[in-house]
């Protein structure tokens, strides 16, 4: 019978690199089974008029349909395919299309809250949190926002403030207790990644699920 995929786990705040570390640990491993999926993906579908879903707080477990992601998750540890669902943020909705996965050996579960849930917990290998200063994660939120998100300057400082910065202290940075390990510099710490790299290997191998 083949083996139980890897799950990880990469959470922190927002713009605090989980995306970079996520790919510097996928680049490890180019060409292998690898899949990547963004707990973004799963914010809930609206039919609010835009000028309400702006306001809605997206830094709120209540945010995500967390049991989609649990049930989509689940399907590819057994085993099966899924069709995901694809988030916009130009339009804060969920997009028409969906984007067909196929279930792989190792599956890095990326997102702001993905450690909040308890049975999302029970099913990933390895828990990681990426700690950036707050300050450095608002600049480049900024920069990332405007540029990629169709956000004004102004939007995004009072989302922030209003919204981001609360919830990230009473919902994302509590869940920092649940991480196995906690990584400073994102992306660009090269001792976490290759720790990792090499935690991964050995389940793997230790699996008998071949890289
Ligand atoms: P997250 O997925 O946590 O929101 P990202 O990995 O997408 O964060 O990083 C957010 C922004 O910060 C991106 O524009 C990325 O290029 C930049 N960034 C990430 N890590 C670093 C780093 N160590 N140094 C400088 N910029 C970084
Ligand atoms: O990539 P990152 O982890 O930063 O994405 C999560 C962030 O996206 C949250 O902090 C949330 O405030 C933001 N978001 C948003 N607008 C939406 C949905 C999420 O600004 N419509």
């Amino acid at each position: 019978m083949k083996q139980k995929p890897i799950v990880i786990g990469v959470t922190g705040g927002s713009a605090s690199g989980k995306t970079s570390v996520s790919r510097a640990i996928f680049d490890q491993f180019s060409g292998h089974s690898l899949l990547l999926l963004a707990q973004d993906a799963y914010y809930k579908k609206s039919d609010l008029p835009f000028e309400q879903r702006r306001k809605i707080n997206y830094d709120n477990p209540l945010a995500f349909d967390t049991p989609l992601l649990h049930d989509q998750l689940e399907a590819l540890i057994e085993g099966h395919a899924i069709d995901r669902p694809v988030y916009d943020y130009k339009i804060h909705n969920r997009a028409e299309e969906v984007v067909h996965m196929e279930p792989k050996d190792v599956i890095i579960v990326e997102g702001i809250l993905i450690l909040a849930d308890e049975e999302l917990r029970k099913l990933m290998d390895i828990k990681v949190y990426v700690d950036t200063d707050d300050d450095i994660r608002v600049i480049r939120r900024i920069r990332r926002d405007m540029r990629e998100r169709g956000r004004s300057l102004d939007d995004i400082i009072d989302q922030y403030l209003k919204t981001v910065k609360p919830s990230y202290h009473q919902f994302i940075e509590p869940t920092k207790r649940y991480a196995d390990i906690v990584v400073p510099e994102g992306g660009h710490n090269a001792v976490a990644i290759d720790l990792l790299t090499t935690k991964i290997r050995a389940i793997l191998a230790a699996r008998g699920l071949s890289e």
